[in-house]
């Protein structure tokens, strides 16, 4: 399947993103080791979530979607040691999330599971999950450092102290859930600050978990009971119409209900310091996620040199944060996000690849890229299956002299399966075509 996008646009109008893939994942995963009933509203009805739903439900667990409305689903919790081994390995698709938190949820579970996914995620790396693991005393099987891994459950775990040598969200998540299990206190220590939605989960769960300066800690074993969660819209999702809205002359739009964690705003800082005009309005809580609906109009942007200190907190949004770079003035460098190599697709080279066939000056490296503003022209793209290039491709449209056809479109169903008419309504002249 592939998107065809006539160049040319306006962004305008209220726009609703769907759930945020973050919360989503954890929302699932925290409910099935709940005591009793957890309603979650907004959730993301994603491949991606879906996955860590089906992987649950076949660990025994019961939840439901609501027929009516697929963002509200029902969570039977089980407690922290219900789960029941599945009956064949979990598929969980294109979803890192998925596989690493659960290798670390499952490694103190009393059955062995064997967690797979799609080539992808095949090739993505778990030993940064496995090492900390390892050292609580998990027995776990990798093939080569990647997927499949096989989690022996059985294992006693033990609380570490642990400080990151990468900051990933990820890492730091599936060691705080091993140590859900774990004996005594398990301290996590960032070097720099990532997401923190399973802190804030864990939280609003009412588990007791302590944040100091760049550390988090808990202690395993404490029961804890259900409850009602709504999931704020995916600011990672609102960033391809940030930047279509502030690229596009003319555009002015409202993105309601978004996600405004600190964690997660390193796209808002970067956009206005090219020069993005962004107003964020109506600031409010969903439980202990703040949100607000964010205002943006078109502006000029210039290029600039990317703090590092952003680089952990917008570390999703460089796809699209890319195309901002190539229409503004001046050059734009990106370093320290060595990370984009090891994303669904290798993030840089994708990215440079694509800007390049659209007639701009890019170059890859190491860990960035250099990005020159110039004039998109038409063109065919290869988003090479990775849902975030295949939508930031399609925001380049706005910009562009002639067509854009993006080829090998269909994850965009892992992370917003409406994407299509969202930005259709929103003023994008695309079409998905066969
Ligand atoms: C995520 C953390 C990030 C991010 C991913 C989702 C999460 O990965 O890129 O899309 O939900 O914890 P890392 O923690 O590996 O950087």
């Amino acid at each position: 399947m592939h998107y065809s996008i006539v160049p040319g646009g306006v962004l305008k109008g209220t726009i609703q993103v769907p759930g945020d893939k973050s919360i989503s994942h954890r929302a699932i995963m925290l409910g099935a080791l709940a005591e009793g009933s957890t309603l979650i509203r907004g959730f993301l009805p994603a491949e991606d979530c879906l996955g860590t739903l089906k992987a649950f439900q076949e660990m025994g667990v019961s939840i439901s979607i609501d027929v009516s409305d697929p963002t509200q689903v029902h969570v039977q919790g089980v407690g922290l040691r219900g789960l029941k081994a599945p009956l064949a390995s979990l598929d969980l698709g294109n979803s890192g999330t998925s596989i690493r938190l659960m290798a670390g949820l499952l490694a103190g579970q009393s059955f062995s599971v064997t967690l797979t996914g799609d080539e992808s995620l095949q090739k993505r790396p778990m030993r940064r999950v496995i090492d900390p693991l390892k050292l609580m005393g998990a027995h776990i099987e990798d093939t080569d450092g990647k997927p499949p891994v096989t989690v022996h459950g059985e294992a006693q775990l033990k609380g570490i102290t642990y400080a990151l040598p990468i900051p990933s969200a990820q890492v730091k998540s599936a060691i705080l859930l091993a140590g859900l299990l774990a004996e005594g206190k398990t301290t996590v220590i960032e070097s720099a600050p990532t997401r923190d939605h399973t802190e804030r989960l864990l939280t609003a769960f009412g588990y007791p978990i302590s944040s100091h300066d760049k550390s988090v800690s808990l202690e395993g074993g404490h029961a804890f009971r259900g409850m009602e969660i709504q999931i704020p819209a995916d600011i990672s999702s609102a960033a391809f119409f940030m930047v279509g809205a502030a690229i596009a002359p003319d555009s002015n739009i409202l993105l309601t209900g978004v996600g405004i964690n600190g964690t997660r705003l390193g796209v808002i800082h970067i956009l206005r310091a090219m020069g993005a005009d962004i107003e964020i309005k109506n600031q409010r809580q969903y439980g202990a996620e703040p949100v607000a609906d964010i205002a943006v109009r078109y502006s000029p942007l210039k290029g600039i040199e990317i703090p590092l200190e952003w680089v952990p907190l917008a570390i999703d949004e460089f796809p699209i944060l890319f195309i901002a770079a190539a229409c503004a003035k001046g050059k734009t460098l990106l370093r320290g996000a060595a990370e984009l190599r090891v994303k669904e697709t290798d993030r840089i080279a994708t990215m440079v690849q694509g800007l390049e066939r659209l007639g701009i000056t890019a170059s890859a490296l190491p860990d960035g890229a250099i990005i020159e503003g110039g004039e998109f022209f038409g063109g065919e793209i290869d988003s090479h299956g990775d849902h975030r290039v295949a939508m930031a491709f399609s925001m380049a449209a706005l910009r562009a002299s002639g067509s854009i056809k993006i080829h090998h479109c269909e994850p965009v169903a892992t992370s917003f399966p409406n994407f299509v008419a969202v930005a259709s309504q929103a003023g994008l002249n695309i079409k998905e075509e066969k």
